[in-house]
């Protein structure tokens, strides 16, 4: 089912950028955020997809531009907001792209892809937007804010928990503007979780789950489309999981 996402309050054509669009979490994200009226700079460094997931969205009538960008790379990452800035003023942003908790980094290399990289987005924005930056929503995970997954990844963790820190100091230090929230999904189905999904381990899981499934980016993209938008105005510093109930299971 469909839901209708274009009364969240968006002026339309606003410009809202969505880092790691061609896939997953932020393909769903970006998707959802033209259908709420907004015009979708998609960053991602996978040439291909990212340029299949907007053709998507301009077929479907939405508003989307492709940015070729890997955000750990300090100068794509200024390329990127002076190619945004071509388009409008951004003043929305979705952080969402990051390495799998499978990758198998160090603990520091992998907080400095992992949080580094989004902060280093985010100080971008700050600087070159602060005048029109409204909201920014980041995407962590149950994975060290709210439950240990035992993943064997305490970079992972360490990073999704730096970054909601992060959020709530941008919530309070800049009082508002923008707004600053985080979501922090559980098990959700995109191609790094595809095997799990279908593995014995993963019906375990399921059977944990409240709800009594994995997420799909979807549940997820819905939660982060409503802390950006202009409804969730009075929304700021909060970690959001989308997790089916995960992680209140003892
Ligand atoms: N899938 C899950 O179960 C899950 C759970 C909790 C949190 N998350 C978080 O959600 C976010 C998205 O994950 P997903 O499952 O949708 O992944 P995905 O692999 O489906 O998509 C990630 C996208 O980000 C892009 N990307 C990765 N590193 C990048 C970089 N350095 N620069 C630019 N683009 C980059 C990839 O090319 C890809 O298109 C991540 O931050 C992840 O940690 C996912």
């Amino acid at each position: 089912m469909e839901y209708d996402f274009s009364r969240l309050g968006f002026s339309r054509g606003d410009v809202c950028v969505v880092t790691g669009a061609a896939s997953g979490i932020g393909n769903a994200t970006a998707s959802l955020a033209a259908r709420s009226g907004l015009a979708v700079a998609c960053w991602d460094m996978d040439e291909e997809r990212l340029d299949a997931v907007v053709r998507a969205i301009k077929d479907a009538g939405g508003d989307a531009a492709s940015i070729l960008c890997d955000v750990s790379r300090e100068q794509d990452v200024k390329v990127a907001w002076d190619a945004t800035a071509r388009i409008g003023s951004p003043r929305f942003l979705v952080n969402n792209a990051g390495p799998a908790s499978s990758a198998g980094y160090g603990f520091t290399e992998g907080l400095a892809l992992g949080a580094g990289s989004m902060v280093a987005v985010t100080e971008g924005w700050l600087v070159g937007f602060s005048e029109v930056a409204e909201a920014v929503t980041f995407t962590a995970s149950i994975a060290g804010n709210l439950v240990a997954t035992a993943s064997g990844s305490a970079w992972y963790a360490a990073a999704k928990a730096a970054i909601a820190a992060y959020a709530r100091e941008i919530a309070v230090h800049r009082r508002g503007k923008p707004r600053a929230n985080v979501v922090a999904p559980g098990i959700t189905v995109t191609p790094r979780t595809a095997r799990l999904a279908e593995s014995e381990a993963g019906q375990m899981t399921i059977n944990r789950i409240p709800v009594g499934r994995f997420g799909e980016p979807r549940d997820v993209a819905a939660a982060i489309c409503f802390l950006l938008s202009p409804a969730a105005a009075y929304i700021n510093g909060v970690t959001v999981p989308v997790d089916g109930g995960l992680s209140c299971v003892a």
